[in-house]
């Protein structure tokens, strides 16, 4: 199911590109702590001159914040080979920046709007980053931010009416029985370990991987009582299921393919994988809380990240007047747009491919 979706393409109202600003807004937290570890972990010194230096984005969506971020380590790096040894450094070196995202994800735009100064070649590549996609040893910089949340399916138990783990009522792991959510933490560290293996065949020894990890403090529990962005959807799904607009059945099937870790669960996950050092690990306030405030803008952003997939399993009938409750929502109760009440937070994690 999470093959199937992306975010809204193009470059309209709509549009993930238009509304990204609070996935965007980490960027400039971040930034100094990518300098920082580029400067002093990221090891050059088995490049000959002529080598090219790829660097790969996995799930980049439409671009503009992906470019943003590419600058930032471009440049980072660029300026790690000018304070290098002549020998390494080189003038010509070049720089090829893979883009990556599902195959249905809106690449055209992506590549209309590529900043035209910029140091590197571009390249689109698409498919599951879940599995294997560049050559072996060929990447030396990884990156991926505001991605890995998403599971490459829905757990198959959640969806099905014989199973404990059956999510009837409910649309994700949030105040679910402990059944639902042990089925979605199997799947998150399924998931994140097929990712890790596959970038440790495609990272050359020594290369590095910077990791923007949408995260919660502590495990959800199932005592949990719901004030997040998938428990305000639910409710209005079952308002709608009430008065006839959405059958109760379809919702029963409906379950995000969304699992928001916490820390100590993705440090165990990398630990268990074996192919990287920690080189660093931060928990980070997600900056996003603070800089989209508006009840318009709220809905907007959700809506360009769901729409897809919402659409998908419900029809776009319901998809407009589900986003408009949601606002209308918002605007009705101000306090749910309180930064506070949303409990995410980012983990930075650096980690560097183990020599072979
Ligand atoms: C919220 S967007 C983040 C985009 C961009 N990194 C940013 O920070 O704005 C998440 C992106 O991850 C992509 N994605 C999710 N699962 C993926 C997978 N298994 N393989 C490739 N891309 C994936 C989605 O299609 C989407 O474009």
């Amino acid at each position: 199911m999470a093959q199937l979706h992306a975010m809204t393409g193009g470059e309209g109202p709509l549009s993930y590109a238009q509304n990204s600003s609070y996935q965007r807004a980490v960027m400039d937290v971040v930034k100094p702590i990518i300098e920082e570890e580029i400067t002093t972990k990221l090891d050059i010194s088995q490049l000959s001159p002529n080598d090219s230096f790829w660097i790969a984005d996995f799930g980049c969506s439409t671009g503009l914040n992906s470019f943003l971020a590419m600058h930032i380590i471009t440049e980072a790096i660029q300026n790690k080979f000018q304070s290098a040894s002549s020998i390494i450094n080189s003038q010509s070196r070049e720089f090829y920046v893979f883009f990556n995202d599902h195959v249905k994800n809106d690449f055209n735009t992506l590549f209309r709007s590529l900043p035209p100064e910029r140091p590197y070649q571009a390249a689109g590549l698409p498919g599951s980053f879940h599995k294997r996609l560049l050559p072996k040893a060929s990447l030396h910089f990884a990156y991926s931010s505001w991605a890995l949340h998403w599971l490459s399916q829905v757990p198959k138990a959640v969806t099905d009416p014989t199973s404990p783990a059956w999510n009837k009522g409910n649309v994700y792991c949030g105040g679910a029985r402990q059944e639902v959510y042990d089925a979605y933490s199997s799947q998150y560290a399924e998931d994140i370990d097929s990712f890790l293996e596959a970038r440790a065949q495609e990272l050359v020894s020594g290369g590095l991987m910077a990791l923007l990890v949408p995260a919660l403090s502590i495990k959800l529990d199932p005592s949990y009582k719901g004030e997040m962005v998938l428990d305000h959807i639910a409710s209005i799904l079952m308002d709608m299921a009430e008065k006839g607009r959405v059958s109760e059945e379809k919702i029963d099937s409906f379950n995000f393919p969304t699992y928001y870790t916490f820390p100590e669960e993705l440090k165990a996950i990398i630990e268990r994988n074996g192919s990287y050092n920690i080189e660093r690990m931060e928990v980070l306030d997600n900056p996003g809380k603070y800089a989209v405030t508006s009840a318009h803008a709220h809905a907007s952003v959700y809506r360009a990240v769901f729409e897809d997939l919402m659409t998908n399993h419900f029809g776009c009938e319901i998809v407009d007047e589900l986003f408009e409750t949601y606002r209308l929502k918002l605007e009705a109760s101000p306090d749910l747009l309180l930064p506070e009440k949303d409990i995410s937070i980012i983990i930075f994690v650096l980690l560097k491919r183990k020599l072979e």
